[in-house]
Protein backbone atom coordinates (compact mmCIF):
# COMPACT_ATOMS: atom_id res chain seq x y z
CA UNK A 1 0.00 0.00 0.00
CA UNK A 2 1.49 3.67 -0.78
CA UNK A 3 0.13 6.24 1.83
CA UNK A 4 -2.52 8.90 1.31
CA UNK A 5 0.28 11.89 2.00
CA UNK A 6 -2.02 14.09 4.25
CA UNK A 7 -1.09 17.22 3.03
CA UNK A 8 -1.07 19.65 6.59
CA UNK A 9 -0.33 22.99 4.04
CA UNK A 10 -3.65 22.65 2.09
CA UNK A 11 -5.86 21.62 5.26
CA UNK A 12 -3.70 25.10 6.86
CA UNK A 13 -4.51 27.15 3.53
CA UNK A 14 -8.08 26.28 3.73
CA UNK A 15 -8.55 26.82 6.94
CA UNK A 16 -6.58 30.37 7.27
CA UNK A 17 -8.59 31.42 4.34
CA UNK A 18 -11.59 30.94 6.62
CA UNK A 19 -10.69 32.78 9.42
CA UNK A 20 -9.09 35.43 7.27
CA UNK A 21 -12.76 36.15 6.04
CA UNK A 22 -13.55 35.57 9.99
CA UNK A 23 -10.99 38.68 10.80
CA UNK A 24 -12.58 41.26 7.92
CA UNK A 25 -16.22 40.59 9.49
CA UNK A 26 -15.13 41.24 12.95
CA UNK A 27 -13.62 44.14 11.98
CA UNK A 28 -16.77 45.22 10.16
CA UNK A 29 -19.21 44.71 12.42
CA UNK A 30 -17.44 44.91 15.40
CA UNK A 31 -14.42 46.76 14.82
CA UNK A 32 -12.28 44.03 16.41
CA UNK A 33 -9.39 43.28 15.06
CA UNK A 34 -8.00 40.18 16.86
CA UNK A 35 -4.24 40.73 18.66
CA UNK A 36 -1.05 38.42 19.26
CA UNK A 37 1.95 39.26 21.38
CA UNK A 38 4.66 37.01 20.40
CA UNK A 39 7.59 36.82 23.13
CA UNK A 40 11.93 35.45 22.26
CA UNK A 41 14.06 35.41 24.49
CA UNK A 42 16.90 34.60 22.98
CA UNK A 43 18.38 33.61 19.61
CA UNK A 44 17.67 29.81 19.32
CA UNK A 45 17.40 29.00 15.17
CA UNK A 46 14.28 26.87 15.38
CA UNK A 47 12.49 29.10 17.66
CA UNK A 48 13.61 32.43 15.72
CA UNK A 49 12.12 30.83 12.76
CA UNK A 50 9.08 29.45 14.79
CA UNK A 51 8.32 33.07 15.78
CA UNK A 52 8.92 34.73 12.10
CA UNK A 53 6.52 31.96 10.49
CA UNK A 54 4.31 32.88 13.40
CA UNK A 55 3.98 36.86 12.59
CA UNK A 56 3.82 36.33 8.86
CA UNK A 57 0.47 34.37 9.21
CA UNK A 58 -1.32 36.57 11.51
CA UNK A 59 -0.23 39.56 9.15
CA UNK A 60 -1.59 37.56 6.06
CA UNK A 61 -5.32 36.66 7.71
CA UNK A 62 -5.14 40.30 9.46
CA UNK A 63 -4.66 39.69 13.07
CA UNK A 64 -2.41 42.73 14.23
CA UNK A 65 0.85 40.82 15.75
CA UNK A 66 3.52 42.39 18.17
CA UNK A 67 6.79 40.85 18.46
CA UNK A 68 8.64 41.03 21.53
CA UNK A 69 12.55 40.11 20.99
CA UNK A 70 15.02 40.00 23.72
CA UNK A 71 18.35 39.32 24.06
CA UNK A 72 19.93 35.66 26.01
CA UNK A 73 20.24 37.49 28.97
CA UNK A 74 16.78 39.57 29.36
CA UNK A 75 16.22 38.92 33.54
CA UNK A 76 13.24 36.89 34.50
CA UNK A 77 11.96 40.24 36.39
CA UNK A 78 11.98 42.32 33.14
CA UNK A 79 10.35 39.11 31.09
CA UNK A 80 7.24 39.11 34.20
CA UNK A 81 6.95 42.74 33.85
CA UNK A 82 6.42 42.42 30.12
CA UNK A 83 3.91 39.37 30.75
CA UNK A 84 1.76 41.82 33.00
CA UNK A 85 1.85 44.71 30.75
CA UNK A 86 0.41 42.36 27.74
CA UNK A 87 -1.63 41.13 30.22
CA UNK A 88 -3.40 44.73 30.60
CA UNK A 89 -3.42 45.64 26.99
CA UNK A 90 -6.63 45.82 25.53
CA UNK A 91 -5.04 45.46 21.95
CA UNK A 92 -3.93 41.92 22.85
CA UNK A 93 -6.28 39.13 22.80
CA UNK A 94 -3.46 36.40 22.80
CA UNK A 95 0.21 35.81 24.44
CA UNK A 96 2.65 33.51 23.31
CA UNK A 97 6.06 33.10 25.18
CA UNK A 98 8.00 31.00 22.75
CA UNK A 99 9.82 27.72 24.68
CA UNK A 100 12.47 26.61 25.77
CA UNK A 101 13.21 29.99 27.47
CA UNK A 102 17.14 30.29 28.88
CA UNK A 103 17.90 28.16 31.66
CA UNK A 104 18.31 31.11 33.97
CA UNK A 105 14.28 31.74 33.85
CA UNK A 106 11.88 29.55 35.36
CA UNK A 107 9.07 28.74 32.64
CA UNK A 108 6.15 27.71 34.94
CA UNK A 109 7.04 30.89 36.75
CA UNK A 110 6.66 32.65 33.35
CA UNK A 111 3.68 30.64 32.08
CA UNK A 112 1.48 30.79 35.76
CA UNK A 113 1.60 34.80 35.10
CA UNK A 114 -0.04 34.90 31.86
CA UNK A 115 -3.77 35.68 32.11
CA UNK A 116 -5.64 31.97 31.31
CA UNK A 117 -8.07 34.49 29.12
CA UNK A 118 -5.45 35.27 26.47
CA UNK A 119 -3.39 32.07 27.43
CA UNK A 120 -3.85 30.97 23.19
CA UNK A 121 -1.09 28.01 23.74
CA UNK A 122 -3.00 26.74 26.29
CA UNK A 123 -0.33 26.15 28.80
CA UNK A 124 -1.87 27.57 31.71
CA UNK A 125 -2.67 25.06 34.58
CA UNK A 126 -6.26 26.77 34.54
CA UNK A 127 -6.62 25.86 31.12
CA UNK A 128 -4.32 22.30 31.39
CA UNK A 129 -7.30 21.48 34.00
CA UNK A 130 -10.27 22.47 31.91
CA UNK A 131 -9.41 20.75 29.29
CA UNK A 132 -8.55 17.51 31.04
CA UNK A 133 -12.22 17.63 32.06
CA UNK A 134 -13.82 18.35 28.82
CA UNK A 135 -14.77 21.67 29.30
CA UNK A 136 -14.26 24.75 27.01
CA UNK A 137 -11.00 26.41 26.63
CA UNK A 138 -8.05 27.41 24.52
CA UNK A 139 -6.95 23.83 23.41
CA UNK A 140 -2.86 23.41 22.98
CA UNK A 141 -2.20 24.61 19.48
CA UNK A 142 -0.24 20.78 18.38
CA UNK A 143 -2.49 18.30 19.56
CA UNK A 144 -5.08 20.70 18.00
CA UNK A 145 -3.92 20.81 14.48
CA UNK A 146 -3.46 16.98 14.80
CA UNK A 147 -7.08 16.45 15.46
CA UNK A 148 -8.25 19.34 12.69
CA UNK A 149 -5.98 17.39 10.02
CA UNK A 150 -7.32 14.37 10.79
CA UNK A 151 -10.83 15.34 10.75
CA UNK A 152 -10.66 17.47 8.00
CA UNK A 153 -8.75 14.69 6.02
CA UNK A 154 -11.68 12.10 6.75
CA UNK A 155 -9.88 10.38 8.91
CA UNK A 156 -12.58 9.42 11.87
CA UNK A 157 -10.85 9.25 15.36
CA UNK A 158 -14.17 8.00 17.12
CA UNK A 159 -13.35 4.15 18.22
CA UNK A 160 -9.82 3.71 17.11
CA UNK A 161 -6.61 2.82 19.01
CA UNK A 162 -4.68 5.83 19.06
CA UNK A 163 -0.94 5.18 20.07
CA UNK A 164 0.86 8.23 21.00
CA UNK A 165 5.20 7.69 21.27
CA UNK A 166 6.16 10.69 23.55
CA UNK A 167 4.76 12.27 26.81
CA UNK A 168 5.41 15.75 26.76
CA UNK A 169 3.42 18.52 27.92
CA UNK A 170 3.24 20.23 24.82
CA UNK A 171 2.09 17.81 22.58
CA UNK A 172 1.80 13.86 24.32
CA UNK A 173 0.06 14.49 27.45
CA UNK A 174 -2.36 16.90 26.29
CA UNK A 175 -3.17 14.76 22.74
CA UNK A 176 -3.65 11.84 24.78
CA UNK A 177 -6.27 13.82 26.82
CA UNK A 178 -7.84 15.49 24.24
CA UNK A 179 -8.94 12.35 22.13
CA UNK A 180 -9.84 10.32 25.11
CA UNK A 181 -12.73 13.26 26.10
CA UNK A 182 -16.31 12.07 25.42
CA UNK A 183 -16.75 14.67 22.78
CA UNK A 184 -17.20 15.01 18.98
CA UNK A 185 -13.97 13.88 17.20
CA UNK A 186 -12.63 12.20 19.79
CA UNK A 187 -13.79 8.99 21.54
CA UNK A 188 -10.76 6.93 21.24
CA UNK A 189 -8.87 4.45 23.06
CA UNK A 190 -5.61 5.92 23.88
CA UNK A 191 -1.92 4.51 24.73
CA UNK A 192 0.42 6.36 26.03
CA UNK A 193 4.32 5.15 25.11
CA UNK A 194 7.82 6.83 26.46
CA UNK A 195 11.13 6.33 26.98
CA UNK A 196 10.51 3.62 29.65
CA UNK A 197 8.03 1.61 27.98
CA UNK A 198 9.57 -2.15 27.37
CA UNK A 199 9.04 -2.80 24.10
CA UNK A 200 7.21 0.46 22.10
CA UNK A 201 6.21 -1.57 18.83
CA UNK A 202 4.08 -4.35 21.06
CA UNK A 203 1.46 -1.41 21.20
CA UNK A 204 1.98 0.53 17.59
CA UNK A 205 1.44 -2.61 16.03
CA UNK A 206 -1.90 -2.22 17.51
CA UNK A 207 -2.81 0.71 16.78
CA UNK A 208 -5.44 2.33 14.21
CA UNK A 209 -3.18 5.97 14.09
CA UNK A 210 0.03 6.03 15.74
CA UNK A 211 1.21 9.79 16.83
CA UNK A 212 4.99 10.07 16.77
CA UNK A 213 6.44 12.50 19.33
CA UNK A 214 9.59 12.04 20.72
CA UNK A 215 11.66 14.39 19.51
CA UNK A 216 14.05 11.92 17.60
CA UNK A 217 14.22 10.52 14.21
CA UNK A 218 13.52 6.74 13.19
CA UNK A 219 11.51 6.45 16.57
CA UNK A 220 8.82 5.15 14.52
CA UNK A 221 9.86 2.22 11.94
CA UNK A 222 8.07 0.14 9.21
CA UNK A 223 8.75 -2.91 11.56
CA UNK A 224 6.66 -0.85 14.40
CA UNK A 225 3.46 -0.47 12.48
CA UNK A 226 0.70 -2.73 10.81
CA UNK A 227 -0.75 -2.21 7.31
CA UNK A 228 -3.09 0.12 6.60
CA UNK A 229 -2.14 2.16 9.63
CA UNK A 230 -2.92 6.40 10.02
CA UNK A 231 0.84 7.79 11.02
CA UNK A 232 1.07 11.76 12.04
CA UNK A 233 4.57 12.10 12.65
CA UNK A 234 5.19 15.37 15.17
CA UNK A 235 8.77 15.12 14.73
CA UNK A 236 10.94 18.45 13.48
CA UNK A 237 14.93 17.38 13.38
CA UNK A 238 17.76 19.36 11.79
CA UNK A 239 19.63 16.45 10.06
CA UNK A 240 23.27 18.17 8.65
CA UNK A 241 22.80 18.01 4.96
CA UNK A 242 25.55 19.40 2.83
CA UNK A 243 23.56 19.65 -0.30
CA UNK A 244 21.14 21.91 0.90
CA UNK A 245 21.33 25.37 1.10
CA UNK A 246 20.99 25.87 4.87
CA UNK A 247 23.45 23.16 5.28
CA UNK A 248 20.56 21.13 6.91
CA UNK A 249 17.17 19.16 5.73
CA UNK A 250 14.11 18.57 8.39
CA UNK A 251 13.20 14.95 9.01
CA UNK A 252 10.16 13.48 11.45
CA UNK A 253 10.31 11.09 13.43
CA UNK A 254 9.19 8.26 11.69
CA UNK A 255 10.95 6.39 9.09
CA UNK A 256 8.98 8.47 6.33
CA UNK A 257 10.07 6.16 3.01
CA UNK A 258 9.68 2.31 4.35
CA UNK A 259 6.54 3.48 6.91
CA UNK A 260 4.75 5.14 4.23
CA UNK A 261 4.70 2.09 2.08
CA UNK A 262 2.90 0.10 4.81
CA UNK A 263 0.49 3.11 5.88
CA UNK A 264 -2.57 4.04 4.47
CA UNK A 265 -2.06 7.52 5.38
CA UNK A 266 0.63 9.34 6.92
CA UNK A 267 2.00 13.15 7.47
CA UNK A 268 4.91 14.92 5.20
CA UNK A 269 8.05 16.72 7.32
CA UNK A 270 7.91 19.58 6.76
CA UNK A 271 3.94 19.99 5.51
CA UNK A 272 2.39 17.65 7.47
CA UNK A 273 1.66 18.48 11.15
CA UNK A 274 3.89 22.06 11.24
CA UNK A 275 1.54 24.42 9.10
CA UNK A 276 -1.90 23.29 11.07
CA UNK A 277 0.26 23.92 14.83
CA UNK A 278 0.24 27.93 13.36
CA UNK A 279 -3.02 27.54 11.95
CA UNK A 280 -4.63 26.32 15.42
CA UNK A 281 -2.48 29.08 17.08
CA UNK A 282 -4.26 31.90 14.80
CA UNK A 283 -7.89 30.12 16.16
CA UNK A 284 -7.55 30.62 19.50
CA UNK A 285 -6.31 33.91 19.10
CA UNK A 286 -9.68 34.57 17.08
CA UNK A 287 -10.97 32.83 19.83
CA UNK A 288 -9.84 34.96 22.72
CA UNK A 289 -10.54 38.22 20.56
CA UNK A 290 -13.83 36.79 20.54
CA UNK A 291 -14.45 36.26 24.33
CA UNK A 292 -13.56 39.82 25.22
CA UNK A 293 -15.98 41.27 23.64
CA UNK A 294 -18.72 38.22 23.79
CA UNK A 295 -19.39 38.45 20.15
N1 LIG B 1 8.07 25.60 21.38
C1 LIG B 1 7.80 24.48 20.65
N2 LIG B 1 6.47 24.36 20.46
C2 LIG B 1 5.90 25.42 21.07
C3 LIG B 1 4.55 25.84 21.21
O1 LIG B 1 3.60 25.22 20.75
N3 LIG B 1 4.36 26.99 21.91
C4 LIG B 1 5.39 27.68 22.45
N4 LIG B 1 5.11 28.78 23.13
N5 LIG B 1 6.65 27.31 22.35
C5 LIG B 1 6.90 26.19 21.66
Amino acid sequence: MDAKILDGKKTARDMREEMRLEVISLKEKHNLIPGLAVVLVGENPASVSYVTGKRKACEKIGIYSREENHPETFPEEKLLTLIKELNNDPAIHGILVQLPLPKHIDDKKVLYEINPDKDVDGFHPFNVGKMMIGEDTFLPCTPHGIQQLLVRNEISIESKHVVIVGRSNIVGKPLAMMLCQKLKNANATVTVCHTRTKDIGHFTRQADIVVAAAGRPNTVTADMVSEGVVVVDVGVNRIEDNTREKGYRLVGDADFENVSKKASAITPVPGGVGPMTITMLLHNTIKSARLSRAV
